[in-house]
């Protein structure tokens, strides 16, 4: 298992660029089942949960070609004929994104077969609300075996209010409801740009669907949809770690390629804390050379604070003057970083979705354990600031969605390098001089 080793304090200095979102690539590559002509996605970020979603749409029967040397960012998707509509238990407990599958499935193949997520490191995270909105747009849905099967020889539309804001929830239902019969209204939606960067691609594919990115949207179904090439939007999550390593190591960094207008409640909080940013139409400089000070932080839906950050800004809150108290709104279990991070000096009580972050204490390097995506990248930046080699262990979690993150980081002075699972001396294979 790979670890990473950082040395911290050093300022980060220069430009770092930002990838494409995740987030939104992972729904654009189902939405890919919805059609049987090829899908070309450019800006695809080179990390672990795209993988999986290539093996799990290949897996079905869809080509899924790679781009390489230059157009490694992009894929083509064909999903003209498939062997089987089903997400794996294998595949779904690795990511639990793979339910995405599940809308797009039933909408063009009347059938889907999809493992149920079960636990997760951050909480509970049940998948009724998709199945509920399925329901209502007519499918039958069973369960058993640890799979939901829904079925539907074709979707209707209905009117569906999400009880709770859900962004894969609002993403399934959105491309069932483009190929069900009728209009559907969609309501309590989620409004994170993923969300309207998904609209975006199913209505170049064809789609009719209007107010992606509001709480309310409204699809009026088609029969067909048709081929697209789009470009996922850049990372939002992925730039405000970063521009959050920038302030924390007193440097000063340019964020290249990102999209400061999703940032906005990120960068009103940083101003809150002391820290000054500027921006322009694709970038973000931040000057990390004034003192940090406390600012209590809740997360919320979108345009709200992102529960994503949340554990990158309790790494912040460490080095910062007075009390931060931090609200977990979205998730019940979103502290694992917490513990780590005082096993490095920090002083922070949780007490069930709050944590209080007394600071500013002094971080010291020490042998720490990632427990899931967010997590890592809060242990990464406090790492940055540590006196001394910290050893983060568990990185695969980081790998699922940072690109390159030690290269990029690397490349702005951060001393931090990979390492992976010594082998013993006798199974190395022997140096070979010539
Ligand atoms: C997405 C993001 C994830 C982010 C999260 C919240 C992707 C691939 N992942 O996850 O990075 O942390 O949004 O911004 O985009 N819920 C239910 N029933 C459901 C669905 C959700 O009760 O059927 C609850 C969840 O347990 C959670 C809340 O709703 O408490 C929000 O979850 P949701 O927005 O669905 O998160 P994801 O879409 O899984």
């Amino acid at each position: 298992m790979d670890k990473l080793v950082i040395r911290g304090a050093n300022p980060l200095l220069g430009t770092i660029r930002v990838s494409g979102a995740k987030n939104a690539a992972l729904p654009a590559m189902a939405a890919a089942l919805l059609t049987e002509e090829p899908v070309i996605l450019e800006n695809i970020p080179q990390v672990r949960d795209i993988e999986t979603t290539r093996r799990l749409l290949a897996e079905m029967g869809a080509e899924v070609e790679l781009g390489y040397g230059r157009a490694h960012h992009r894929t083509t998707i064909c999903c003209r004929n498939l062997a089987s509509p089903e997400a794996s238990y294998e595949l779904v407990k690795t990511m639990r994104a793979s339910t995405l599958v599940l809308g797009p499935l039933v909408a063009r193949w009347g059938r889907a077969r999809v493992s149920l997520p079960g636990g997760c490191a951050i909480g509970a995270r049940p998948i009724d609300l998709h199945i509920k909105g399925l329901e209502q747009l007519g499918a039958q849905i069973t369960q058993e075996h640890g799979y939901v099967e829904a079925r539907a020889e074709r979707l209707r539309g209905a009117e569906i209010v999400f009880d709770k804001i859900t962004v894969t929830g609002t993403e399934d239902l959105l491309m069932a409801a483009t190929l069900a019969d009728g209009e559907t209204l969609l309501q309590n939606c989620a409004r994170e740009p993923e969300v309207a960067d998904l609209a975006d691609l199913l209505n170049k594919m064809g789609a009719r669907i209007e107010g992606a990115g509001t709480v309310t949207i409204r699809v009026q179904g088609v029969e067909k949809l048709h081929g697209a090439k789009h470009r996922i939007i850049p990372d939002r999550i992925e730039a405000g770690t970063f521009i959050i390593a920038g302030a924390l190591t007193g440097g000063d960094l340019n964020i290249a390629g990102c999209e400061p207008q999703h940032l906005g409640a990120l960068l009103q909080k940083l101003e809150e804390a002391g820290i000054k940013t500027a921006h322009n139409a694709e970038s973000v400089r931040v000057m990390g050379d004034g003192p940090l000070r406390a600012a209590d932080m809740m997360t919320e839906e979108y345009p709200g604070f992102p529960t994503d950050m949340q554990p990158q800004y309790m790494a912040l809150a460490t080095q910062a003057e007075g009390t931060s108290i931090l609200t977990e709104n979205i998730f019940d279990n979103r502290f694992m970083h917490a513990q780590e991070l005082v096993r490095m000096g920090a002083n922070i009580k949780v007490e069930g979705c709050r944590a209080t972050v007394r600071g500013r204490t002094p971080l010291s390097a020490a042998a720490v354990l990632a427990s899931d995506l967010r997590a890592s990248a809060s242990l990464v930046l406090a790492a940055l600031v540590a006196d001394g080699e910290t050893i983060i262990d568990r990185v695969y979690h980081l790998d699922r969605g940072y690109e390159h993150l030690e290269e990029k980081l690397r490349g702005v002075g951060a001393q931090i390098r990979r390492i992976g699972e010594m082998l013993p001396k006798r199974v190395l294979a022997p140096v070979v001089r010539t």
